[in-house]
């Protein structure tokens, strides 16, 4: 199966309150991650369904959304109907994973689970083709700048064997400290699309860095 490497560069620590222009600023990148926070689920608080809205009305870039909220069987789909391109919720956070994620489908969005550093993909692994992306957390959700905790690799591989065999069509996104530096080994653990909030809004020039993070990950990257 060909899979697409893909660059999602998030924009929680961009100017927040000039949100269109920073997406501007990334017009080359296959996604725009969007992180909802709650303070319940993670210490930190962001932005809610009003701003994505406002987002999804103003930019072509299409939207992934990384809800880090308790409740999401509840606030996911409304994030789905809005036109977001993929929904992705928490495992931890989930009452029903399957019905939420054939929710997501129904409306029409990719639906992507997400796990935390120390969440295993043991329970979830015969129901992979239920979703379209995992999401392998690679920092604890909540905050942007930490550094890339190489001890959830195994993960990243273990996801991507289990998906080669079963054939099925998922996507490995991973998140947190993901840079020119980390890119590499988590493309070679066999993840496939890289959110990069930091490394790519820190950049003089973020399209060249989501050029080079692509390049890198092109490189690294197997099956
Ligand atoms: C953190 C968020 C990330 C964050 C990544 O909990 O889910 O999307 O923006 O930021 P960096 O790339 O700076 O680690
Ligand atoms: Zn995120």
């Amino acid at each position: 199966m060909d899979v697409p490497i893909l660059i999602s560069p998030s924009v929680l620590n961009a100017d927040l309150a000039d949100l269109t222009r920073e997406i501007g600023r990334i017009s080359s990148a296959d996604y725009v991650h969007l992180d909802v926070m709650d303070n319940h689920f993670v210490p930190n608080m962001t932005f809610g369904l009003p701003v994505v809205e406002r987002v999804l009305a103003t930019t072509d870039v299409p939207a992934d959304v990384h809800l880090m909220i308790d409740a999401p069987d509840t606030w996911a789909p409304a994030f789905a109907e809005a036109g977001a391109a993929s929904v992705t919720f928490h495992a931890e956070a989930a009452t029903a994973p399957v019905r939420l994620a054939r929710e997501l489908r129904a409306q029409g969005a990719r639906a992507g689970l997400a796990l935390r550093p120390a969440t295993g993909i043991e329970s979830y692994l015969d129901l992979l083709p239920e979703f379209d992306m995992v999401l392998v957390m690679t920092v604890e959700p909540g905050f942007g700048g930490q550094s890339f905790i190489t001890g959830t690799l195994p993960k990243i591989r273990r996801t991507r064997d289990a998906i080669t065999r079963s054939g099925a069509d998922v996507w490995i996104q991973v998140d947190g400290g993901v840079s020119r530096e980390t890119i590499g080994a988590a493309a070679e653990a066999g993840a496939n699309i890289f959110v990069a909030g930091s490394a790519v809004y820190s950049a003089e020039d973020p399209v060249e860095e989501i050029a080079a993070l692509r390049e890198a990950a092109t490189a690294a990257f197997r099956p």
